[in-house]
């Protein structure tokens, strides 16, 4: 708009400034000549009548000399004629001779002049031709009137004026023209282009209409598309702000649906009042806030004690409580499913499988029937909230292996990406599942399948080359099966940034000081921290041992160092869950009794659930935290911590076996089956100089900005966003090639 408005104001001035020069400078033109005209008719008139003038003043007949100048005045621009004598006296003159002109207005040479002269309200070209008769020398004057060539002037300056008007209006209007005609065929080209570098091509214009910027146009759409969406450009803040605008960009319209097991917010009765709970769980941390940036609705097992309370006649209530932003969708299982389906086939089977802890997974028909029950009601209640004939299942976890096929059937179009939160064992482990071919199968209903690693994706490709009769193309990491086609693709999980739980947290000094008040810890006391689920793949048994072993080894340490292990009660039902407790409770004791004293404790063990501000409190007070995973998919903690520490200060001490050691690799990375090795790298913690601390930190809080939660869940939705361009193409295709062909008849 301003560019239109600079542009069009130089136009006015150029116009203006033509207007004003050249229509003087043609009445001027025109003047000069029209003089010039005068000027030899001036001299006609004077040759043709020298003859007779010169005679009657030798002869001094003034009579007939003024009769003579009388005639010559008949000429129409000639308004009078005289004779000046030697004196300078105007001696003769014809009748329309002005009374106020004197020969001392004309210039008396010895050749013809020309002199203009202003006499009242007439303009006069005064001509001078000398001449000598015998005895009477002077100069013959004739007076033109010049109000005709002044006429001609007015008139040439005028038309010039109304020609120019006429000629600049005429050029706009055929300039405006021609430019809404270009405009019009540039912008379809140009939308042509946006909808081409839109659908993932390559943008080109077509030569003979591309307009003369394309080419850097073109350049600069490409630019736009790599920079906003790669997901892989170093310089891309993944946000909520930056996934709201891939979904808007790649996934305009679209309808997100997310299924887990776990409900994000658990609605509890506690006496005669209703608390809300956020459970302690890795995939409920980040697919929280993507939900909370996207919109959609989350379909979860509704496992709080008031959450029929809540929900409307379709099951449904809008969270977050306090500013609610998607749709939570709970799903009803009863007792003998949740026994069957969660405990027993997910919880005892596939956990204890897909994680090499040296737990035996236990299958049980009456598990895996129920586990297909409640897949199945998934599957309804997916179909139920889908608005759309396809949309975007964003299936969590290995509670619901079979529901991408189920859904597959109820909604064809769908594009399901189905993220696995666990490890995915070698062939041989996979190989003990009794429904290994069926979880497969369920699971390639999917589009995408997701794992927080290339590893665990390769050991699903293995799993599917031994026992499925699929085609896996590893270089595309592309699975046909029958009719389905998955895409395998590792996606590091990770959390939000900022994090949430650093919300209203005070300054890491005032939290050390508050957790020491607390806990009675003196200054001198350095603290060690663990925070996790009371799960026996966290590795927790091994970490107490280490701690005893570093205090055994470096008996300097006690009353020096302490160990919180903070373990949020879980899955208690089942027995590998409760005698993890048991075991951990008595070791802790055990401990206690070896470093301890009545006055101190080396091992505090806090056996509860801690909202995330604890949670963040603990982890800004420690000095050292240690995750030591037996065998983990990602494990949040450790980049929970890490965010934790803007003052870049503390040791992560990080098992090998956890996905994230992929990625935070400035941690202490230790093995937690080695006893000696974990004790060196407590003492190697305790003993860091603040500078290497913080030159780790820095390193590590930079990759976890980064490689954020938005940027895992933007992944995905790119892959899924691809695939549907794709199928799209294909459907166009088919369409193309089953088109009735036109027959020639006869
Ligand atoms: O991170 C793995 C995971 O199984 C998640 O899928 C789950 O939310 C979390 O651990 C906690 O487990 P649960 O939901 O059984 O308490």
């Amino acid at each position: 708009m301003k560019l239109v408005l600079r542009y069009g104001l130089a136009a006015l001035l150029i116009v203006t400034a033509i207007i004003l020069v050249v229509p003087p400078f043609a009445a001027s033109l025109i003047e000069q000549w029209s003089r010039s005209d005068v000027e030899s008719r001036s001299v006609l008139a004077f040759n043709s009548a020298l003859d007779d003038i010169t005679t009657l003043l030798a002869a001094h007949d003034s009579r007939k000399i003024v009769a003579v100048f009388e005639r010559m005045s008949l000429d129409e621009e000639l308004l009078a004629v005289g004779f000046c004598d030697q004196q300078g006296v105007l001696r003769y003159a014809s009748r329309q001779m002005p009374k106020d002109f004197t020969c001392k207005q004309a210039r008396l040479g010895k050749t013809p002049t020309f002199s203009t002269l202003r006499l009242g309200r007439l303009r006069l070209l005064v001509s001078s031709f000398p001449l000598a008769a015998s005895g009477q020398n002077g100069h013959v004057i004739l007076l033109h009137d010049l109000a005709l060539v002044e006429q001609r002037g007015a008139e040439t300056r005028l038309w010039t004026v109304i020609v120019l008007v006429g000629v600049v209006f005429l050029a706009a209007a055929f300039a405006v023209l021609a430019s809404v005609l270009l405009a019009r065929r540039w912008v379809h080209s140009l939308r042509r282009a946006i909808n081409d570098v839109r659908l993932g091509g390559s943008g080109v214009i077509d030569g003979s209409e591309a307009p003369p910027f394309a080419r850097e146009f073109r350049h600069l759409l490409r630019e736009l598309q790599l920079t906003s969406l790669s997901v892989d450009g170093p310089d891309i803040d993944w946000s909520p702000a930056t996934l709201r605008q891939l979904l808007t960009q790649k996934l305009p319209g679209a309808e997100v649906i997310v299924v887990s097991n776990r409900e994000p917010y658990i609605h509890n009765r506690e006496a005669d009042h209703i608390v809300v709970q956020t459970p302690a769980s890795g995939l409920v941390a980040a697919i929280e806030p993507i939900m909370r940036a996207c919109g959609g609705t989350w379909v979860a097992h509704g496992s709080g004690s008031a959450d029929r309370e809540m929900v409307d006649r379709c099951d449904c209530i809008r969270v977050p409580p306090d500013s609610p932003a998607y749709v939570l969708r709970r799903v009803w299982v009863s007792e003998e499913e949740q026994n069957g389906f969660y405990y027993g086939l997910a919880n005892e089977g596939l956990w204890p499988l897909c994680h090499m802890a040296f737990v035996r997974p236990i299958f049980r028909e009456r598990d895996w029937e129920q586990y297909k029950v409640v897949n199945e009601r998934y599957a309804q209640a997916v179909a139920s909230e889908a608005k759309r004939p396809d949309p975007i299942v964003l299936v969590q976890d290995y509670h619901f292996a079979l529901l991408p096929r189920m859904l597959r059937k109820k909604l064809p179009n769908a594009t399901i990406v189905t993220f696995w939160h666990i490890p995915w064992p070698n062939p041989e482990i996979f190989g003990i599942c009794p429904w290994k071919e069926e979880i497969i199968d369920g699971l390639l209903g999917s589009s995408v399948i997701g794992f927080h690693t290339q590893f665990h994706c390769n050991n699903f490709l293995d799993t599917i080359d031994r026992f499925m009769q699929a085609r896996t193309d590893r270089e595309q990491s592309f699975v046909t099966f029958g009719s389905s086609e998955s895409y395998i693709r590792p996606y590091p999980i990770s959390i939000e940034w900022p994090p949430a739980g650093m919300k209203d947290q005070k300054p890491v000094a005032d939290c050390r000081a508050a957790v020491r008040r607390r806990l009675g810890l003196t200054r001198e006391v350095k603290i060690g921290i663990g925070i996790e689920r009371f799960d026996y793949t966290k590795g927790i048994i091994d970490r107490l041992r280490a701690v005893d072993a570093f205090l055994t080894s470096h008996p300097e340490w006690r009353n020096r160092f302490v160990f919180i292990q903070v373990a949020a009660p879980t899955r208690t039902k089942l027995a590998a869950y409760s005698a993890l407790q048991a075991e951990a409770t008595e070791l802790a004791r055990e401990i206690n009794a070896r470093h301890g004293d009545t006055s101190f404790q080396p091992i505090l063990l806090m056996v509860r659930h801690h909202e995330l501000n604890e949670i963040f409190e603990l982890f800004r007070a420690a000095d050292l935290c240690i995750v030591s995973s037996l065998h983990d998919g990602m494990n949040l903690v450790a980049k929970e911590f890490v965010a934790a520490r803007d003052d870049h200060e503390g040791v992560l001490l990080l098992s090998t076996f956890a996905g994230a050691s992929r990625e935070l690799t400035e941690a202490l990375i230790v093995n937690p089956y080695d006893a000696h090795a974990m004790v060196t790298a407590i003492e190697q913690a305790l003993l860091m100089p603040m500078a290497e601390q913080r030159e780790r930190m820095r390193l590590m809080r930079e990759i976890v900005r980064q490689r954020n939660v938005y940027r895992w869940a933007g992944q995905m939705l790119l892959d899924a966003a691809d695939l549907r361009k794709r199928k799209r193409i294909i459907q166009i295709m088919s369409h193309q090639e089953t088109k009735p062909s036109v027959e020639l008849v006869g």
